[in-house]
């Protein structure tokens, strides 16, 4: 276990976790620029920390620590700062400032949602801090405002999400399920792999269905049923922007993984794993051959933005 980031008592300290998509169906771009997506959501053991305390009212200075943290912007751009800023506009713009500390394990524009979680995490941090009257359901309304994984990121675990990925409903997820993680020495620009998703999809739906197969398959807790229907309709357009992911792929499914997907836009790809000898393998074949900047083991479903209260 990393050392706490900020253990003295004046810091709020929250505890964000990455996601994959298990199942991402994408239709035709919107004017409103997003597309609608049926994907399912599960939120996996890649934890980064925001850590929130006062200062002045209207500053909100923001440190990134940890892997990649140089790729983090720490300007008003960063999403924990604006996620904090929403808030103090909206409960007390000359009442509330907030210093924040965000500690990086997740990848930077990797696919799994680490911007979003980031500010997910300062949004619960921001809310305890302040001792504001919210309730979750309001706190995921300000999320869907700052993008379209943040309600998800406070949400966590295992979710259907509709309309830009931001309608949730809990999904049923029986038992525990591992994954292999390989994490890309580049990032991939989100909005750069929807575009080429357009490109290469002229004729993509308006309306999606259910992905009811990667559903049932949860329900029955068969990782071996879930590593056959996982999909990604950002994959090929991923993999033309970063042709290597294609043999990070199939190695992986040569290895011995009951699946393999690209995560989000990617470009972490996730290998569904049978169990956790399974994976230890995997990722130390992955590791091995050199084809990614890391592998990482990790467990889903796991909660979203909670509380540390140690
Ligand atoms: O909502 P967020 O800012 O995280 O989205 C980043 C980008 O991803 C959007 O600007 C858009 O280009 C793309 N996107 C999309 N449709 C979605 C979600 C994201 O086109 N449903």
């Amino acid at each position: 276990m990393a050392t706490p980031l900020a253990p003295e008592a004046d810091w709020v300290r929250v505890r964000v976790s990455g996601k994959i998509n298990l199942a991402l169906r994408v239709g035709a771009v919107r004017p409103s620029g997003y597309h609608p997506l049926s994907t399912v959501f599960q939120s996996v053991s890649l934890f980064d920390e925001v850590a929130v305390r006062w200062v002045e009212p209207g500053r909100f200075p923001v440190t990134v620590v940890g892997d990649q943290a140089g790729l983090v912007p720490t300007d008003g751009s960063n999403l924990a700062v604006r996620a904090a800023k929403l808030l103090a506009d909206e409960y007390g713009p000359h009442r509330f400032g907030a210093e924040l500390v965000i500690r990086k394990t997740i990848p930077v524009a990797g696919g799994m949602a680490g911007g979003s979680a980031n500010a997910a995490g300062a949004l619960l941090a921001c809310s305890v801090l302040w001792d504001l009257d919210i309730s979750p359901d309001e706190l995921r309304e300000f999320g869907a405002r700052l993008g379209a994984d943040v309600p998800f990121q406070l949400m966590g675990g295992t979710a259907l999400g509709t309309g830009r990925g931001d309608e949730l409903v809990p999904v049923l997820s029986r038992g525990s399920y591992h994954w292999v993680l390989a994490l890309s020495a580049e990032e991939l620009s989100t909005p750069a792999v929807f575009g080429r998703f357009d490109e290469l999809n002229p004729d993509a739906p308006d309306e999606l269905a259910m992905p009811k197969e990667v559903m049932n398959a949860l329900v029955s807790g068969d990782a071996g049923a879930l590593g056959a229907v996982l999909v990604n309709d950002l994959a090929p357009a991923a993999q033309s922007l970063r042709p290597e992911l294609v043999r990070v792929l199939e190695f992986g499914r040569e290895a011995g993984a009951l699946g393999a997907i690209v995560s989000g836009a990617g470009p972490t790809c996730a290998f569904l794993a049978a169990n956790e000898a399974a994976a230890v393998d995997l990722s130390v074949r992955l590791s091995s051959e050199g084809m990614c900047r890391a592998v990482r083991r990790v467990t889903g479903p796991v909660p979203g933005a909670r509380l540390i209260t140690t």
